[in-house]
């Protein structure tokens, strides 16, 4: 009588090892790959089995955002219904806890981590799904393809690191410019990108000390896309320049305002309420364009051509305390 099910389980365990993707778990949430997706379960509040499915290609792509950016600051979702969010010691994993029509119906599930133990499972599975000739940093035209039966792995592409200056960038000794940052080929589609550098005039004996860079030249050359890097720290002040094409592979909920510089061509953004998802604006920016994110919304941006992004974010640790107890605003301005 049981036989159906019996078969079902033989072909489904046999189908999975077919595959060779590494099955995960973390607390109550399983995930396994195949050919094209990544699937995952888990049970709800009320004890009922409930799944999810998404592109391989697109779980990828967010699963290094995450793990690259040491879980960002508040909600990376991966899309509507996956995600975390960092606690800064631990980590939020969630399941339709921010999608209002799952959160009402009751199917979600939220679990806390201490952010080593996600960090060391979301490192595994994304070395283990990601297959040799795939880069989820780069382009989609920029990559080969995330599908297919498991074919190896691309473990220095996921484990790229940032590079740090020590000083200004090109001063001498600067870890910058010994780098192969300089030399890496000028992408594409910018190709127009004038790669002189500043004029310097120091007086005499500060030629050590004066600096300046041709930050779109060395932007022009970035690998990588939708990865803000830090350009300049001042304080709490990050100056983040970025290169992006395609999609922002998560949708991002800050738990604090940011700004965006468009610095060229253009980023079209969806911007839905953090809790719910309920679509809130759009936002078409141009070069030259400033916007800011209030820290109530979740935003993601689509870059129909290579584009410079520089995003300020105030690093403060005490900012999401500030928020939480009304003692900083959620918009950046009051008209
Ligand atoms: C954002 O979430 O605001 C964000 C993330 C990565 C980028 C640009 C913007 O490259
Ligand atoms: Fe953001």
């Amino acid at each position: 009588m049981n036989a159906p099910a019996e078969i079902y389980k033989v072909l489904a365990s046999q189908a999975h090892e077919v595959m060779g993707y590494r099955e995960f778990t973390l607390g109550s949430f399983n995930f396994r790959r195949d050919e094209y997706f990544a699937h995952i379960t888990w049970k709800t509040r009320d004890g009922r089995p409930m799944s999810h499915t998404m592109d391989a290609g697109n779980f990828l792509r967010a699963l290094m955002r995450d793990v690259a950016w040491g879980f960002f600051y508040g909600w990376v979702n991966f899309d509507n219904v996956l995600g975390t969010v960092n606690h800064y010691q631990s980590v939020d994993l969630f399941a339709g806890s921010y999608n209002g029509t799952m959160k009402a119906a009751g199917i979600d599930l939220l679990e806390n981590f201490p952010s080593d133990q996600i960090r060391t499972t979301f490192e595994k599975m994304l070395d283990d799904w990601t297959n040799a000739g795939f880069d989820p940093f780069a382009a989609p035209q920029e990559t080969g393809s995330a599908y297919g039966r498991k074919n190896g792995s691309n473990t220095a592409k996921i484990t790229r690191a940032r590079e740090l200056a020590t000083r200004c960038v090109g001063l001498k000794d600067d870890l910058v410019l010994r780098s192969d940052a300089r030399s890496a080929p000028i992408n594409r589609a910018f190709a127009d990108v004038d790669q002189s550098q500043p004029e310097l005039h120091p007086e005499p004996g500060f030629e050590n000390e004066v600096h300046g860079f041709n930050l779109f030249g060395f932007l022009s050359r970035s690998q990588v896309t939708w990865n803000p890097s830090f350009t300049s720290v001042v304080k709490y002040s990050f100056m983040c320049p970025t290169t992006e094409e395609h999609i922002l592979p998560i949708i991002h909920g800050n738990d604090r305002v940011e700004w965006f510089f468009q610095m060229t061509d253009e980023i079209h953004w969806d911007c839905g309420d953090k809790n719910t998802g309920k679509p809130m604006a759009r936002v078409i920016m141009k070069a030259g364009d400033m916007a800011a994110m209030p820290a109530y919304c979740r935003h993601q941006g689509y870059s129909p051509k290579r584009s410079m992004l520089l995003v300020w974010e105030n690093g403060s640790p005490t900012l999401v305390h500030e928020i939480q107890k009304g003692d900083a605003p959620e918009i950046p301005v009051q008209f």
